[in-house]
């Protein structure tokens, strides 16, 4: 089974997409960590952003996988490096290539294949997982989000920026996460919204686990009955 979360930066989808995997047994694919693991490579070999063909030539060549909630690059596992301000600035170079799209959703695709999944991003349920059986949309307003992301930074206990600052990064975000060709960020047919605002994350998370699990008892029911013999015709 495939639970897709898709929305913008900052509404909540990681947090959120962790403890309902946990909740339900399922495993979590981050594909913005997969976006980010490819910019930190890029810094690192220190390659040219602007040209088309060098970020898909690394990509290709990259080792990217999760193992128990971190993502290892080439074996090192990256997963507090991914965070970084320069790394989350890169990711949008990435983002915004084709053929590093095309590969990374390749990827996607087979770590989902025959496993049961909640997967997180901006494009899952609108054009990696088309099929995915329950799709969520979720959303707040920029100043919540805003609000949100500045404590994340504060947690850190390293310099944060202004609430002014992450305002204007995450509505430049949204606008190139909106205006992206392909794999742009639209609410997937079929997904069912969730409005965050003034939610705390149980209450989220607790919503989402009850959808899941409707839609499975339902989905086990119809199975049940469409393997159980139909009683003989009496005539
Ligand atoms: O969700 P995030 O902030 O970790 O995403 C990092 C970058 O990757 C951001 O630029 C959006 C992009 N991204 C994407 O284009 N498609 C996805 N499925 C996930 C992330």
């Amino acid at each position: 089974m495939i639970v897709t979360i898709d929305g913008p930066a900052g509404a909540g989808k990681s947090t959120v997409a962790k403890l309902l995997a946990a909740r339900l047994g399922f495993d979590y694919l981050d594909t913005g960590a997969m976006y980010r693991a490819v910019a930190l490579a890029a810094l690192r070999a220190g390659i040219d952003l602007n040209d088309p063909k060098q970020l898909p030539d690394l990509a290709r060549k990259l080792d990217i996988r999760f193992q128990e909630g971190r993502l290892f690059l080439d074996g090192e596992d990256v997963t507090e490096l991914l965070r970084r301000p320069e790394v989350t600035r890169t990711s949008r170079f990435v983002a915004d290539n084709d053929d590093v799209r095309a590969h990374l959703i390749t990827l996607q695709r087979q770590y989902a294949m025959g496993r049961n999944v909640v997967t997180e991003g901006r494009d899952q349920g609108s054009l990696v997982f088309p099929q995915a059986e329950v799709k969520f949309y979720l959303t707040a307003t920029a100043e919540e989000r805003a609000r949100r992301r500045l404590r994340e930074y504060q947690a850190t206990g390293q310099p944060a920026p202004s609430y002014e600052q992450v305002l204007e990064e995450l509505l430049s975000r949204d606008c190139r996460d909106a205006s992206r060709p392909w794999g742009r960020l639209v609410k997937p047919p079929g997904a069912i919204e969730i409005p965050t605002d003034g939610l705390d994350i149980p209450t989220v998370v607790d919503r989402l686990e009850a959808i899941v699990r409707d839609v499975m008892t339902t989905t086990q029911r119809r199975t049940t009955q469409q393997s159980s013999p139909q009683p003989e015709d009496p005539r």
